[in-house]
């Protein structure tokens, strides 16, 4: 029961995921704009199964790859081409026809999926959150509301990009909520008022008790279905706020209960990873009262020191500043700290809504396999734009309908039990040889120079062919992590040492 993936994103490096894309304006058949996305966000059975019955790109003139505007020009029909004879005949089911199985909830109040926009500038304004509802997210955490005068510092993002153009790690120096409470408040009653079945997560940060409590208060009577308590920028401009007040169990817990004062709908904290643990933030959120915890937010970093300036990235006349790092290269470390909540018995009941690096279905797979019960994304989003809800929702509802679950929330926590958090719990008298696919490999060699240099010397090469030293091999894969064509598998175990 595998997803394909005969068609890797490489394939289609040069693919430019337009707006109001030309290859499917040059198209009357199908929409191959549609279906290249769905390739890049891990969605290759559901792309082929929403192309027409009879294959209409092997007879055409290609206008869809004259049209595109890349450089090297996507070979949009080999593409297609391949989705018709070699995905589609072995896809194992037929595409959903409902999305009943992505049905969830947050803290009980329902969400039509697990998918909601996380708190920054992608949910800030009335047409943004609305844009986003129509495209199909269940709902919005808004950006985080204050009282504080917010003014940002021009460039405030900067990122460490791919071999493909894309952006894996984004790094931002940007604070909260430039509009007054006020305005915000007029934008959730709009909100409600014309989107009453999506859910609007109100981000809030106080600056004392009192605010916490008052501002959770004002967001609940203007129509916010749950609070979110951001314990977690790390950018503030003024100490003792943000991620300060993550960092100390008391605070969060005094602030908690603060907010659950006024309110009589969820509230969950949102927790900074930007500690050894988050285990004692969250339970002293759980004692202050929260129905769920949040995370993660961004992590401190420093990126792009220049070197000619001297001066690390984003640059503000001559300066920068620690800033939260976010996008697909932190989704190791959200993890980590997704499963430590989901393993924690103190706080157990608590709804998880998980973020950090999430992109593909298969992402946010992860993070409900790991005790997730709402997914939140920004970065990708940011990247991508509200479109990628397309290829979350199929992607995942394809899945669960695959493997015969019937409600997401069914697997919720379902991989915790595999994790540990020390290494001593591992069996460690089994050795798994790696195995070399003779067709599929190029007689490149990197297995041999990654074994030579970073492992056992246990591949010799001969007329550019890599054999196994079995004496030597110590199974620790990585040939096979090195290997650019794949053509390296796990397979012969040598059991008891
Ligand atoms: C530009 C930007 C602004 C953000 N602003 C906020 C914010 O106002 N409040 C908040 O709680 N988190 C904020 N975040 C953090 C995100 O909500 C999220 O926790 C984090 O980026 C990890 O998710 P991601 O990898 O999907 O971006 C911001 C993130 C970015 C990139």
């Amino acid at each position: 029961m595998l997803m394909n993936d005969y068609i890797k994103r490489s394939d289609m490096i040069s693919c430019l995921l337009c707006k109001d894309a030309p290859c499917s304006n040059a198209c009357e058949k199908c929409n191959p704009s549609d279906v290249l996305r769905s390739i890049w966000f891990d969605n290759q059975d559901v792309a082929s199964l929403k192309l027409p019955i009879d294959n209409p790109c092997r007879d055409c003139d290609g206008g869809c790859e004259k049209a595109c505007v890349a450089k090297d020009k996507v070979r949009i029909k080999n593409i297609m081409n391949i989705l018709y004879d070699e995905v589609r005949p072995v896809t194992e089911i037929a595409l959903p026809t409902d999305e009943n199985r992505l049905k969830c909830d947050m803290c009980g109040v329902p969400l039509e999926n697990p998918f909601i926009l996380a708190s920054s500038v992608i949910a800030s304004t009335y047409d943004m959150c609305a844009r986003a509802f129509e495209a199909g997210w269940a709902g919005i955490s808004f950006k985080t509301i204050c009282s504080l005068d917010i003014h940002e510092a021009s460039p405030r993002f900067s990122a460490i990009k791919g071999a493909d153009g894309s952006i894996i790690g984004f790094k931002n120096i940007e604070q909260l909520s430039d509009h007054s409470v006020a305005e915000n408040m007029h934008i959730f009653r709009e909100l409600k008022k014309n989107y009453p079945t999506k859910f609007i997560l109100a981000s809030i940060m106080g600056k004392d008790e009192a605010e916490w409590e008052s501002l959770a208060k004002e967001c609940e009577d203007n129509g916010a279905d749950a609070i979110e308590l951001n314990f977690s920028c790390p950018n503030m401009m003024e100490g003792g706020l943000g991620s300060d007040i993550g960092q100390v169990p008391e605070l969060v817990e005094k602030f908690t209960r603060a907010a659950k004062r006024s309110t009589t709908i969820p509230v969950l904290a949102k927790l900074t990873p930007n500690v050894a643990t988050m285990s004692p933030a969250a339970e002293a959120a759980f004692r202050g009262g929260a129905d769920g915890i949040a995370a993660i937010n961004t992590i401190k970093s420093v990126i792009g020191v220049s070197p000619y300036t001297f001066v690390s990235a984003p640059a503000v006349k001559g300066k920068s500043a620690l800033g939260g790092y976010s996008g697909n290269a932190v989704k190791p470390i959200a993890l980590r700290f997704i499963a430590e909540l989901g393993q924690n018995k103190t706080i157990n009941g608590l709804h998880i809504s998980g973020m950090g690096g999430i992109e593909t279905w298969r992402d946010s797979l992860e993070f409900i396999l790991l005790g997730a019960g709402s997914i939140q994304v920004a970065t990708a989003v940011m990247q991508y734009g509200y479109r990628i809800i397309d290829d979350l929702k199929a992607g995942l509802n394809y899945y669960l309908t695959q493997m015969g679950i019937a409600s997401v929330k069914d697997i919720v926590g379902a991989g915790l039990e595999s994790i540990s958090s020390t290494t001593d719990v591992l069996e460690r008298d089994t050795i798994l040889f790696p195995t070399f696919d003779t067709n599929k490999c190029n007689g490149c060699g990197r297995c041999v120079i990654s074994c030579d240099d970073g492992g056992h010397q246990a591949i010799k090469f001969e007329n550019r062919i890599p054999k196994l030293d079995g004496r030597k091999c110590v199974g620790c894969h990585l040939c096979r992590l090195v290997c650019p064509e794949n053509a390296i598998s796990q397979s012969k175990k040598r059991i008891g040492l």
